[in-house]
């Protein structure tokens, strides 16, 4: 079933029925001021971390609820309902809503008994509170007298769980105040001043009533469906004292035939002046629009560096619009906070933020750059990076995995095998994206004591496997690899990072050689060759790569097994890294498509583990079917789709891409559940009675692997040291597609001829009227604005 559809032009989402089977989210702002919003406008919001600068509430793992509400009451028939269909849930024969998720605002705009609302939410850029516009219009022909309320339930306490868990307190520190049109809640807590206080204004219109206190608003044994204040037509001028606060404000508006009339909220951490002067902002509502086209431009013009006209308008709507969003959301919020993501984690993972930093690339390299530093300056000096980067990561000073109380938890260091040998794919795609071939040599400290060139920092991360190697040469697996919840130890080995490391060694390879250090290329090569034996002797079965090998030799994910007899990930690894021949590479993609590929994606591994498990296989906890044992992990499937068009497979790459899009599943929503407009982080395969549903949307490193195989793999735009290379891998019956492309500076209009409806290969390119052979285009032959025609075939 479908929901709603997207609006390529606009750059929205719309879902055209609120009940969805999930609700379907949106980000406005930024962690500084950060709000999540459903199509009903479930969700909350805070101030720099979701679980210590929190707000509003939102109850997490229920029923969407409470959100930031704006009622409806008619006054003379009695009836009420609410801007978006919940949380009131009129009959969707006469309520009918058209939610548009934009690039950081949402726009929910509802027609009941003639009377029209329009809510807009966002954060204005750079901007630490939150506007609600509403313009409620009466498109009928008699007058009407409506009230309209804005409801917000604050938190009692800045830190989200002992707003839930430490009632005994918190209840009895939170006080509302009624001023000057707004409701203003103080918090008693030992913290900033700039903390302590909350307040939901109005501007635009007199507020007529108020209540601060949650439980006269809402009633006793009332829902957010029917307060007691809104079915009284009337709020009760009520204040917190030792229950729950909140910021209800009612507004009395009479509306001729035709007329429209504007009202705005304003939410945020601000005291009385604070709040006082941003409610003065907005003494002209007409700031609203102005804001709001500055939201879009900011988001637009990032976009924009990169888009694509294809026969695929699912592809087009993922490269251009909403897999990119996805990309900068993740990377800005990281796991921070969702409705999963709680926002309790204290920190930035390593291997997600180095990966999702891919994401952004080739829209911002700019904004790429400054996360970069962080993530280097996290590395430990022997090589490992840090697996947590705390928000406060102070560089030079920190502990590392190595320190006793870990070492005491499980009886070896916390490392995690791969961390730092994600940094390979991501500095070298910085580099050849920006041009800025000093970085290499910028000097940056170490998180726990001294400092390196960038050069020296990847040359100690791959010293960290090369002192970590196990008996058949290859690195060991220590507390988990890229998966989790494989524990292969010590001494154990993992093929993926067999193959991150072998990436690794040619990627320092080609920035060695670029500096010209010819030592350094000898050195590299000669471990690079020794590894790719080992790889040769004992990780490939006849027509697959296994996964690693566990402290007793057990082998993981050889086809002898019974459980999770085969995997994806060191299949394309095997040919990402360059290790596989092309003989191993066409048998193992092969055999992953013949054994792995379901309708919804492809599984993690197959069979999912039952009796093999603990401690090595950890992911045996999950049902068969779910997450790491063998679900549909959905990383993955990018790497999946950039293997394919490595080995020049169109056909296929595509085939993968639209076996994983959200958008494959905008028809099938009710399968799905999770919006169609983004990826989340697994889909349950076939041994689950949900075959094919997703969960944990949004915040997903999947956003940033499926994004490079569509920019690179499909498209085959690849930046290089000195220019770009135009060398696409699309399906056969792709007859012509075009793109635009900003590279340091310069714009390409890109038109690529395929008449011979090949899968990959380009005979010419024609730039500006001049014949290139091959497919790079020298940066230095490029005009401020070019016309590239790529000739396919
Ligand atoms: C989710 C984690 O955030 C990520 O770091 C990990 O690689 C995947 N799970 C797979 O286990």
């Amino acid at each position: 079933m479908q929901y709603g559809y997207f609006d390529e032009k606009n750059k929205e989402y719309l879902i055209t029925k609120p009940n969805t089977p999930a609700p379907w989210a949106n980000y406005l702002g930024s962690p500084e001021y950060g709000a999540i919003i459903s199509g009903n406008a479930g969700g909350y919001s805070f101030v720099k971390s979701g679980a210590n600068g929190r707000h509003i509430r939102y109850h997490f793992n229920s029923m969407d609820e409470p959100g930031r509400y704006i009622y409806v009451r008619d006054l003379e028939k009695g009836d009420y309902w609410s801007g978006s269909w919940q949380p009131v849930g009129k009959d969707l024969d006469q309520y009918k809503s058209v939610c548009h998720h934009g690039t950081g605002y949402t726009n929910i705009v509802s027609d009941y008994d003639n009377i029209r609302t329009e809510s807009l939410y966002y954060v204005p850029l750079n901007k630490t509170y939150e506007v609600w516009r509403l313009k409620v219009r009466n498109n009928g022909s008699q007058a009407r007298k409506l009230v309209l309320f804005g409801y917000v339930e604050f938190t009692n306490h800045n830190n989200y769980e002992q707003d839930n868990v430490n009632l005994q307190y918190t209840l009895f520190i939170s006080r509302t105040y009624y001023k000057n049109n707004m409701i203003l809640q103080s918090i008693n807590e030992n913290v900033p001043e700039d903390q302590c206080w909350r307040f939901f204004g109005a501007a635009g219109a007199e507020v007529t009533a108020y209540d601060g206190d949650r439980d006269t608003f809402l009633g006793d044994y009332r829902s957010y469906g029917n307060p007691s204040s809104v079915e009284n037509g009337q709020c009760a001028n009520s204040l917190n004292y030792n229950t729950n606060s909140c910021g209800a404000l009612q507004i009395n508006v009479e509306l001729q035939p035709g007329e429209e009339k504007e009202v705005v909220f304003l939410l945020g951490q601000y005291d009385e002046e604070g709040a006082s002067e941003i409610l003065g902002q907005y003494k002209d509502l007409s700031v609203v629009d102005k804001e709001l086209e500055e939201l879009k431009a900011y988001w637009h013009s990032k976009l924009n560096r990169f888009q694509v006209q294809t026969p695929s308008d699912n592809l087009n709507n993922m490269i251009n619009t909403w897999n990119a969003y996805q990309c900068f959301i993740t990377f800005i919020w990281s796991r921070a906070a969702s409705f999963q993501y709680c926002g309790l984690r204290n920190g930035l993972g390593y291997r997600d933020t180095v990966q999702d930093i891919q994401g952004i690339i080739h829209l911002d390299h700019e904004m790429a750059l400054e996360r970069l530093r962080l993530m280097i300056s996290a590395q430990v000096s022997i090589g490992g990076g840090l697996p947590l980067v705390k928000f406060d990561h102070n560089p030079g000073h920190e502990g590392t995995p190595d320190d006793p109380e870990y070492v005491q938890e499980t009886g070896h260091p916390h490392y995690r095998a791969d961390d730092a040998l994600w940094l390979f794919p991501t500095v070298i795609k910085y580099l050849k994206e920006s041009g800025n071939w000093g970085f290499t040599d910028e000097v940056i400290p170490y998180s726990d004591h001294g400092e390196d060139t960038v050069y020296e920092h990847l040359r100690q991360a791959l010293q960290f496997s090369l002192d970590r190697m196990g008996v058949h040469g290859m690195p060991v697996g220590l507390y988990a690899d890229w998966n989790d919840c494989l524990r292969l130890g010590a001494k154990g080995e993992s093929l993926f990072v067999a193959f991150q490391l072998y990436m690794g060694f040619n990627v320092f390879m080609e920035i060695a050689q670029n500096k010209n250090k010819p030592d350094d290329v000898q050195w590299a090569q000669g471990l690079l060759d020794e590894l790719d034996t080992n790889i040769q002797k004992h990780a490939w079965e006849n027509d697959q790569f296994v996964r690693g090998f566990t402290e007793d030799n057990y082998t993981v994910g050889s086809w002898e097994n019974d459980e999770a007899r085969i995997w994806l990930n060191p299949q394309s690894w095997a040919v990402l890294s360059g290790a596989a021949r092309p003989d191993q590479a066409r048998l193992s993609m092969d055999k992953v498509y013949n054994n792995l590929r379901t309708e919804y994606g492809t599984m993690l591994c197959y069979p999912p583990f039952k009796e093999y498990g603990m401690p090595v296989a950890r992911m045996v906890l999950f049902n068969a079917s779910t997450k790491e044992n063998a679900g549909i992990f959905s990383q993955p499937q990018g790497w999946l789709i950039l293997a394919e068009t490595m080995i020049g497979n169109g056909d296929r790459a595509f085939e993968y891409f639209l076996d994983c899009s959200p958008a494959s599943m905008n028809d099938k929503a009710e399968i799905r559940k999770l919006e169609p407009y983004v990826h989340g982080q697994f889909v349950e395969s076939k041994d689950s009675p949900y075959q094919g549903r997703a969960h944990v949307h949004w915040l997903t490193g999947t956003a940033s692997t499926v994004m490079v195989s569509l920019v690179e793999g499909i498209m085959g735009v690849q930046p290089q040291f000195d220019g770009l290379c135009i060398n696409p891998c699309v399906p056969s019956d792709w007859k012509d597609f075009s793109m635009v492309r900003e590279f340091r500076g310069k714009k390409l209009n890109i038109q690529v001829e395929n008449k011979n409806g090949v899968q990959k290969g380009v005979s010419h390119i024609i730039l500006n009227g001049k014949e290139i052979q091959g497919h790079l285009i020298p940066a230095a032959d490029m005009e401020a604005e070019n016309t590239v025609r790529v000739i396919m075939g």
